[in-house]
Protein backbone atom coordinates (compact mmCIF):
# COMPACT_ATOMS: atom_id res chain seq x y z
CA UNK A 1 0.00 0.00 0.00
CA UNK A 2 0.90 3.53 -0.99
CA UNK A 3 0.52 6.44 1.22
CA UNK A 4 -0.27 10.46 0.39
CA UNK A 5 -0.34 13.51 2.49
CA UNK A 6 -1.84 16.20 1.22
CA UNK A 7 -0.59 19.38 2.38
CA UNK A 8 -1.79 22.25 0.52
CA UNK A 9 -4.61 24.41 0.92
CA UNK A 10 -4.58 28.35 1.83
CA UNK A 11 -5.19 28.07 5.57
CA UNK A 12 -6.61 31.32 5.30
CA UNK A 13 -8.18 30.38 8.47
CA UNK A 14 -5.09 30.87 10.42
CA UNK A 15 -3.75 34.14 9.30
CA UNK A 16 -1.70 35.80 9.95
CA UNK A 17 0.25 32.93 10.98
CA UNK A 18 0.05 30.87 7.83
CA UNK A 19 0.87 33.94 5.55
CA UNK A 20 4.59 33.29 5.79
CA UNK A 21 4.89 29.39 6.33
CA UNK A 22 1.64 27.31 5.72
CA UNK A 23 -0.50 25.15 8.26
CA UNK A 24 0.95 21.93 8.19
CA UNK A 25 4.31 22.98 8.93
CA UNK A 26 3.08 25.22 12.76
CA UNK A 27 4.07 23.28 15.50
CA UNK A 28 1.87 21.17 17.76
CA UNK A 29 3.50 21.89 20.98
CA UNK A 30 7.08 20.30 20.08
CA UNK A 31 6.88 19.02 16.26
CA UNK A 32 5.65 20.06 13.18
CA UNK A 33 2.16 19.43 12.33
CA UNK A 34 3.05 17.23 9.30
CA UNK A 35 4.80 14.70 12.02
CA UNK A 36 1.57 13.80 13.18
CA UNK A 37 0.14 12.46 9.80
CA UNK A 38 3.23 11.17 8.35
CA UNK A 39 3.14 8.99 11.89
CA UNK A 40 -0.21 7.53 11.17
CA UNK A 41 0.32 6.33 8.01
CA UNK A 42 3.93 5.11 9.05
CA UNK A 43 1.82 3.15 12.03
CA UNK A 44 -0.16 1.63 9.21
CA UNK A 45 3.28 0.11 8.02
CA UNK A 46 3.26 2.56 4.82
CA UNK A 47 7.23 3.16 4.20
CA UNK A 48 6.29 4.59 0.10
CA UNK A 49 4.56 7.49 0.68
CA UNK A 50 4.07 11.24 -1.70
CA UNK A 51 3.68 14.27 0.20
CA UNK A 52 1.79 16.66 -2.56
CA UNK A 53 1.59 20.47 -1.58
CA UNK A 54 1.43 23.79 -3.50
CA UNK A 55 4.71 25.16 -5.42
CA UNK A 56 5.95 27.56 -2.61
CA UNK A 57 5.40 25.58 0.18
CA UNK A 58 6.84 22.13 -1.37
CA UNK A 59 10.20 23.12 -0.84
CA UNK A 60 9.75 23.49 2.69
CA UNK A 61 8.73 19.83 3.34
CA UNK A 62 11.64 18.25 1.52
CA UNK A 63 13.87 20.50 3.43
CA UNK A 64 12.21 19.24 6.65
CA UNK A 65 11.87 15.27 6.00
CA UNK A 66 14.33 14.86 2.91
CA UNK A 67 14.04 11.84 0.74
CA UNK A 68 12.81 10.16 4.08
CA UNK A 69 15.51 7.46 4.45
CA UNK A 70 16.97 8.43 7.36
CA UNK A 71 13.67 6.94 8.49
CA UNK A 72 13.54 4.11 6.08
CA UNK A 73 10.87 5.60 4.33
CA UNK A 74 10.91 6.58 0.21
CA UNK A 75 9.17 10.06 0.14
CA UNK A 76 8.78 12.15 -3.02
CA UNK A 77 6.89 14.93 -3.62
CA UNK A 78 4.70 16.55 -6.47
CA UNK A 79 2.67 20.18 -6.37
CA UNK A 80 -0.75 21.08 -6.44
CA UNK A 81 -0.87 24.26 -8.27
CA UNK A 82 -4.46 25.14 -6.80
CA UNK A 83 -6.80 23.98 -4.21
CA UNK A 84 -8.82 22.14 -6.40
CA UNK A 85 -10.29 19.32 -3.43
CA UNK A 86 -9.12 16.42 -1.63
CA UNK A 87 -9.70 14.01 -4.58
CA UNK A 88 -7.17 15.71 -6.93
CA UNK A 89 -4.61 14.07 -4.68
CA UNK A 90 -5.09 10.66 -6.54
CA UNK A 91 -5.05 12.29 -10.50
CA UNK A 92 -2.11 14.14 -8.85
CA UNK A 93 -0.73 11.02 -7.56
CA UNK A 94 -1.72 8.35 -10.12
CA UNK A 95 1.62 7.65 -11.57
CA UNK A 96 2.99 7.01 -8.11
CA UNK A 97 -0.14 4.87 -7.36
CA UNK A 98 0.80 2.66 -10.20
CA UNK A 99 -1.44 -0.82 -9.61
CA UNK A 100 -1.37 -0.46 -5.83
CA UNK A 101 -4.14 0.52 -2.68
CA UNK A 102 -3.52 4.01 -1.02
CA UNK A 103 -4.24 5.42 2.16
CA UNK A 104 -4.88 9.50 2.11
CA UNK A 105 -4.20 11.28 4.87
CA UNK A 106 -4.95 14.85 5.51
CA UNK A 107 -1.86 17.32 6.43
CA UNK A 108 -3.60 19.05 9.63
CA UNK A 109 -5.19 15.70 11.00
CA UNK A 110 -3.90 14.55 14.37
CA UNK A 111 -4.95 11.04 15.59
CA UNK A 112 -4.40 9.45 19.02
CA UNK A 113 -5.34 6.68 20.74
CA UNK A 114 -4.94 2.61 21.96
CA UNK A 115 -4.54 0.22 19.72
CA UNK A 116 -4.86 2.48 16.67
CA UNK A 117 -1.33 1.05 14.96
CA UNK A 118 -2.88 -2.88 14.87
CA UNK A 119 -6.22 -1.12 13.83
CA UNK A 120 -4.39 0.22 10.42
CA UNK A 121 -2.46 -2.30 9.77
CA UNK A 122 -5.46 -4.59 9.70
CA UNK A 123 -7.45 -2.15 7.72
CA UNK A 124 -4.76 -2.11 5.39
CA UNK A 125 -4.45 -5.73 4.88
CA UNK A 126 -8.10 -6.45 4.54
CA UNK A 127 -8.66 -3.66 2.38
CA UNK A 128 -11.94 -4.25 -0.55
CA UNK A 129 -12.96 -0.78 -1.27
CA UNK A 130 -12.53 1.48 0.96
CA UNK A 131 -12.08 1.99 4.60
CA UNK A 132 -13.50 5.78 6.70
CA UNK A 133 -13.19 6.71 9.55
CA UNK A 134 -16.13 7.99 11.69
CA UNK A 135 -15.37 10.27 14.93
CA UNK A 136 -18.57 11.96 16.78
CA UNK A 137 -18.04 15.45 16.97
CA UNK A 138 -20.47 18.40 19.01
CA UNK A 139 -20.58 20.36 14.97
CA UNK A 140 -21.12 18.07 12.88
CA UNK A 141 -21.99 20.83 9.68
CA UNK A 142 -18.14 21.65 9.34
CA UNK A 143 -17.25 18.19 8.30
CA UNK A 144 -18.36 14.95 5.99
CA UNK A 145 -21.16 13.54 7.70
CA UNK A 146 -21.84 9.46 7.99
CA UNK A 147 -25.68 8.01 7.95
CA UNK A 148 -25.46 4.75 9.26
CA UNK A 149 -28.22 2.17 10.29
CA UNK A 150 -28.87 0.74 13.01
CA UNK A 151 -26.25 -2.52 12.57
CA UNK A 152 -23.57 0.28 11.73
CA UNK A 153 -23.58 0.10 8.09
CA UNK A 154 -22.77 2.95 5.80
CA UNK A 155 -26.08 4.30 4.10
CA UNK A 156 -24.71 8.22 3.12
CA UNK A 157 -22.46 10.86 3.21
CA UNK A 158 -23.11 14.64 3.27
CA UNK A 159 -20.33 17.45 2.98
CA UNK A 160 -20.98 20.06 5.47
CA UNK A 161 -25.09 19.26 5.81
CA UNK A 162 -26.66 22.13 6.95
CA UNK A 163 -28.85 19.41 9.04
CA UNK A 164 -26.59 16.81 9.65
CA UNK A 165 -28.47 13.29 9.75
CA UNK A 166 -26.20 12.32 12.70
CA UNK A 167 -22.97 13.46 14.69
CA UNK A 168 -20.33 11.05 12.79
CA UNK A 169 -18.18 13.17 11.24
CA UNK A 170 -16.09 11.36 8.74
CA UNK A 171 -12.00 12.19 9.74
CA UNK A 172 -9.35 12.65 6.87
CA UNK A 173 -7.81 9.49 6.98
CA UNK A 174 -8.93 7.02 3.77
CA UNK A 175 -8.01 3.81 2.47
CA UNK A 176 -8.97 2.88 -0.87
CA UNK A 177 -8.12 0.07 -3.33
CA UNK A 178 -6.71 1.09 -6.58
CA UNK A 179 -10.41 1.87 -8.49
CA UNK A 180 -9.92 5.37 -6.72
CA UNK A 181 -7.87 6.50 -9.32
CA UNK A 182 -10.22 5.72 -11.77
CA UNK A 183 -13.24 7.44 -9.59
CA UNK A 184 -11.11 10.39 -8.79
CA UNK A 185 -10.54 11.14 -12.69
CA UNK A 186 -14.30 10.57 -13.30
CA UNK A 187 -15.39 13.52 -10.82
CA UNK A 188 -16.56 16.65 -12.27
CA UNK A 189 -15.85 19.86 -9.67
CA UNK A 190 -18.50 20.27 -7.04
CA UNK A 191 -20.55 23.60 -6.70
CA UNK A 192 -17.52 25.04 -4.58
CA UNK A 193 -15.43 24.38 -7.66
CA UNK A 194 -13.73 21.36 -5.99
CA UNK A 195 -12.77 17.61 -6.30
CA UNK A 196 -14.98 16.65 -3.69
CA UNK A 197 -13.44 13.41 -1.34
CA UNK A 198 -16.81 12.65 -0.14
CA UNK A 199 -18.18 11.83 -3.96
CA UNK A 200 -15.02 9.14 -3.97
CA UNK A 201 -16.59 7.98 -0.53
CA UNK A 202 -20.17 8.02 -2.13
CA UNK A 203 -19.07 6.37 -5.19
CA UNK A 204 -17.92 3.15 -2.89
CA UNK A 205 -20.73 3.64 -0.55
CA UNK A 206 -23.47 3.41 -3.35
CA UNK A 207 -21.29 -0.05 -4.34
CA UNK A 208 -21.83 -1.11 -0.94
CA UNK A 209 -17.67 -1.32 -0.57
CA UNK A 210 -17.31 1.43 1.75
CA UNK A 211 -16.58 0.18 5.67
CA UNK A 212 -16.71 2.78 8.56
CA UNK A 213 -14.96 1.99 11.89
CA UNK A 214 -15.57 3.96 14.75
CA UNK A 215 -13.12 5.27 16.36
CA UNK A 216 -15.39 5.47 19.55
CA UNK A 217 -14.71 7.25 23.07
CA UNK A 218 -11.44 8.33 23.90
CA UNK A 219 -9.87 8.60 20.92
CA UNK A 220 -8.34 11.67 19.71
CA UNK A 221 -9.16 13.10 16.24
CA UNK A 222 -7.77 16.80 16.95
CA UNK A 223 -8.63 20.01 14.87
CA UNK A 224 -5.98 22.51 14.23
CA UNK A 225 -8.59 24.53 11.61
CA UNK A 226 -8.80 27.90 14.42
CA UNK A 227 -6.37 29.88 16.29
CA UNK A 228 -8.43 28.20 19.46
CA UNK A 229 -8.39 24.44 18.58
CA UNK A 230 -4.66 24.62 17.42
CA UNK A 231 -3.40 26.06 20.85
CA UNK A 232 -5.64 22.84 22.41
CA UNK A 233 -3.78 19.96 20.35
CA UNK A 234 -0.30 21.60 21.47
CA UNK A 235 -1.84 21.52 25.10
CA UNK A 236 -3.32 17.55 24.51
CA UNK A 237 -0.11 17.20 23.69
CA UNK A 238 1.68 18.38 25.86
CA UNK A 239 0.29 17.33 28.63
CA UNK A 240 -0.25 13.46 27.77
CA UNK A 241 3.99 13.67 27.08
CA UNK A 242 4.78 15.74 30.67
CA UNK A 243 2.82 12.84 32.25
CA UNK A 244 4.07 9.93 30.31
CA UNK A 245 7.42 10.99 29.88
CA UNK A 246 6.50 9.68 26.12
CA UNK A 247 6.38 11.07 22.71
CA UNK A 248 3.34 11.15 20.39
CA UNK A 249 4.17 11.00 16.68
CA UNK A 250 8.26 10.91 17.01
CA UNK A 251 9.07 9.44 13.90
CA UNK A 252 12.30 8.41 14.95
CA UNK A 253 10.53 6.20 17.22
CA UNK A 254 8.28 4.83 15.11
CA UNK A 255 10.55 4.23 12.25
CA UNK A 256 12.63 1.80 15.12
CA UNK A 257 9.70 0.54 16.42
CA UNK A 258 8.25 -1.00 12.92
CA UNK A 259 11.43 -2.05 12.22
CA UNK A 260 11.87 0.45 9.60
CA UNK A 261 15.57 1.44 11.47
CA UNK A 262 18.18 0.19 13.07
CA UNK A 263 18.76 1.09 16.75
CA UNK A 264 22.09 2.45 15.82
CA UNK A 265 20.75 4.46 13.03
CA UNK A 266 17.78 5.85 15.48
CA UNK A 267 20.45 6.71 18.19
CA UNK A 268 22.11 8.56 15.33
CA UNK A 269 19.07 10.99 14.38
CA UNK A 270 19.15 11.43 18.01
CA UNK A 271 22.07 12.81 18.62
CA UNK A 272 21.82 15.05 15.67
CA UNK A 273 19.13 16.78 17.39
CA UNK A 274 20.94 16.22 20.92
CA UNK A 275 20.37 19.83 21.91
CA UNK A 276 16.97 19.25 22.07
CA UNK A 277 14.94 17.20 24.49
CA UNK A 278 13.15 16.20 21.52
CA UNK A 279 16.83 14.65 20.17
CA UNK A 280 17.42 13.21 24.12
CA UNK A 281 14.12 11.13 24.31
CA UNK A 282 14.80 9.58 20.55
CA UNK A 283 18.60 8.31 21.91
CA UNK A 284 16.87 7.23 25.18
CA UNK A 285 14.28 4.87 23.25
CA UNK A 286 17.52 3.75 20.99
CA UNK A 287 19.85 3.06 23.49
CA UNK A 288 17.46 2.55 27.15
CA UNK A 289 20.85 1.97 28.69
CA UNK A 290 22.72 5.08 27.96
CA UNK A 291 20.04 6.52 30.77
CA UNK A 292 21.77 8.65 33.50
O1 LIG B 1 -10.80 16.97 8.30
C1 LIG B 1 -11.80 16.12 7.81
C2 LIG B 1 -12.67 16.80 6.77
O2 LIG B 1 -11.77 17.21 5.71
C3 LIG B 1 -13.74 15.86 6.22
O3 LIG B 1 -14.71 15.59 7.22
C4 LIG B 1 -14.46 16.49 5.02
O4 LIG B 1 -15.34 15.56 4.45
C5 LIG B 1 -13.43 16.92 3.98
O5 LIG B 1 -14.04 17.60 2.88
C6 LIG B 1 -12.42 17.85 4.61
O6 LIG B 1 -13.10 19.02 5.04
P1 LIG B 1 -12.33 20.39 5.33
O7 LIG B 1 -13.32 21.49 5.44
O8 LIG B 1 -11.40 20.21 6.48
O9 LIG B 1 -11.51 20.57 4.02
P2 LIG B 1 -10.50 21.70 3.71
O10 LIG B 1 -10.92 22.35 2.44
O11 LIG B 1 -10.28 22.60 4.88
O12 LIG B 1 -9.15 20.92 3.43
C7 LIG B 1 -8.58 20.02 4.38
C8 LIG B 1 -7.06 20.15 4.31
O13 LIG B 1 -6.58 19.82 3.01
C9 LIG B 1 -6.56 21.56 4.59
O14 LIG B 1 -5.41 21.48 5.42
C10 LIG B 1 -6.18 22.12 3.27
C11 LIG B 1 -5.84 20.89 2.46
N1 LIG B 1 -6.24 21.03 1.06
C12 LIG B 1 -7.53 21.37 0.77
C13 LIG B 1 -7.95 21.44 -0.53
C14 LIG B 1 -9.37 21.79 -0.86
C15 LIG B 1 -5.35 20.74 0.07
O15 LIG B 1 -4.16 20.43 0.35
N2 LIG B 1 -5.74 20.84 -1.23
C16 LIG B 1 -7.02 21.16 -1.58
O16 LIG B 1 -7.33 21.22 -2.78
Amino acid sequence: MKGIILAGGTGTRLHPITQAVCKQLLPVYDKPMVYYPLSVLMLAGIQDILIISTPTDLPLFHRLLGDGSALGLRLSYAEQAHPNGLAEAFVIGADFIADDSVALVLGDNIFYGPGFSSRLRECAASLDGCVLFGYAVKDPQRYGVAEVDAAGTLLSIEEKPALPRSNKAITGLYFYDNEVVKIARSLTPSARGELEITDVNMHYVRQGRAVLIDLGRGFAWLDTGTHESLLEASQYVQVLEHRQGIRIACLEEIALRMGFISTDACYALGLAMANSSYGQYIMDIARPASRS
